[in-house]
């Protein structure tokens, strides 16, 4: 593909995205961002709180999809597709943002906290790409953006089952991103530090989370809408000669 410039203002006007978990955190700012630059969105999480997060996000609802579905399942993960493709004719952008912690110590975490953690987290999100993709190359290109985390880079105590995962999505990210440049489809990933929803205050609550940010050169945990400049701009064709990277959000913490 020719370089064609890009959209100074980082607008996604006319372009169709996929968040999967919108309802809540990350996923609900970066869907907040991409509403104010014009795409047309389709949610897709397994809250029934989805449908008050689209109307929040969107009180018009003709640019708004949401669809309550497990993307652990591969017949949700099809139909969460179908109804985007069918509402809206395309998908240009898939965020895969869902995701789980659960955090225990190696000598504990049992089987099934193991495979709850790598089917959403990793097995979800590259099936999910996979069915998008389809649609992307049927199209002329897309992005991919996956939420991976700086556990995914450098170890931290009780993280095993979640860095396995999120280490994974990061290096699948690239040979997505190779397998797939020849049709003008960008894969990156985004690895931020704690982050202030939900999931990143229940995970780092109390004295694990304060020692912890004594040890972050930035010396504060991360906002949702930090995330969702990030996943903007890879969103935004700006990057088209962007692919495979990991853009890691995280006030300093891993280069030490
Ligand atoms: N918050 C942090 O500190 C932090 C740091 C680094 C990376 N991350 C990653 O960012 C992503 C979002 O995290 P968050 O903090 O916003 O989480 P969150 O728990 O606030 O939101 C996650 C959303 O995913 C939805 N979800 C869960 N399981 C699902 C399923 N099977 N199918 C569909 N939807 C499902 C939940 O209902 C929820 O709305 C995750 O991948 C997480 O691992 C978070």
């Amino acid at each position: 593909m020719e370089y064609r410039g890009y959209d100074r203002d980082f607008n996604l006007t006319g372009k169709v995205a996929l968040i999967t978990g919108g309802a809540a955190g990350i996923g609900k700012a970066i869907a907040t961002l991409y509403a104010l630059k014009g795409a047309h969105l389709t949610l897709a999480d397994l809250s029934p709180g989805l449908h008050d997060a689209a109307k929040e996000i969107f009180p018009d609802p003709a640019r708004i999809e949401a669809v309550i579905g497990d993307i652990t399942k591969g017949g949700d993960r099809e139909r969460i597709v179908q109804t985007a493709v069918k509402r809206f004719g395309r998908i240009d952008i898939l965020v895969n943002n869902a995701g789980v912690a659960l955090l225990e110590p190696a000598l504990e975490i049992s089987e099934s906290n193991w495979d709850k953690t790598l089917d959403l987290n990793l097995k979800a999100a590259f099936f999910l790409s996979q069915l998008v993709a389809k649609e992307m190359i049927r199209t002329g290109g897309g992005k991919i953006v996956n939420i991976g985390s700086q556990a995914g880079m450098i170890a931290l105590e009780r993280h095993v089952a979640y860095m396995a995962s999120k280490a994974a999505i990061i290096g699948i990210t690239k040979v997505l991103a190779v397998e797939w440049a020849k049709h003008n489809v960008q894969v990156n990933a985004i690895s931020p530090t704690v982050t202030l929803t939900e999931l990143g205050k229940k995970a780092w609550a109390g004295d694990v989370g304060e020692e912890f940010k004594r040890k972050l050169p930035a010396g504060r945990f991360a906002d949702p809408d930090e995330i969702a400049a990030c996943a903007l701009f890879l969103a935004s064709n700006a990057t088209d000669m962007i692919t495979g990277s990991n853009l890691v959000i995280d006030g300093g913490y891993t280069i030490q």
